[in-house]
């Protein structure tokens, strides 16, 4: 599986822990930066992992600033795009199991280096449900067409 990253400064150490991980584990990691700890904006990262999903350049993606919360809000501009902030495992397993999600948000600054990464493994265990949650997903869908336009 494909997966795009992308963090600011503030989920940077984190991004390349995360990263390594993915990789020892056999997953193919496409990274949009950022690629230093210079103090750069959140929403272009986010912005640019989003479009990576939307695009079909990769299945999934894990946006990581601060907090995790401007760089989610960033990746769920984009259309088409659900991407969940979670902060424990059970969070990770409902974003996939009922919500569907594409994006992982975590914040640097909030989580652990073990606690963040059994975060992700927890993301990408899991398999959407279906039944009652496809119509709930369907009805974000539909928000999304009544109110953004494609870029
Ligand atoms: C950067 O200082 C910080 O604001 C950012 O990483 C993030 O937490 C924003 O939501």
């Amino acid at each position: 599986m494909k997966i795009a990253i992308g963090s600011d400064h503030a989920g940077y150490d984190l991004k390349e822990i995360i990263k390594k991980h993915l990789e020892e584990k056999g997953f193919e990691v496409i990274d949009k930066g950022t690629f230093s700890k210079e103090r750069v904006d959140y929403p272009v990262f986010g912005e640019a992992v989003a479009k990576a999903v939307a695009s079909g350049e990769a299945e999934k993606g894990i946006v990581i600033c601060g907090t995790g919360i401007g760089i989610s809000i960033s990746a769920n501009k984009v259309k088409g795009i659900r991407a969940a902030l979670c902060t424990n495992e059970y969070m990770a397993r409902m974003a996939i199991r009922h919500n569907n999600a594409h994006i992982l948000a975590l914040g640097g600054r909030v989580l652990g280096q073990d606690l963040a990464l059994s975060i992700v493994d927890a993301f990408f265990e899991e398999h959407f449900e279906g039944g009652r949650h496809e119509k709930r997903v369907q009805l974000i869908h539909n928000i999304e067409e009544k109110y953004c336009q494609e870029a």
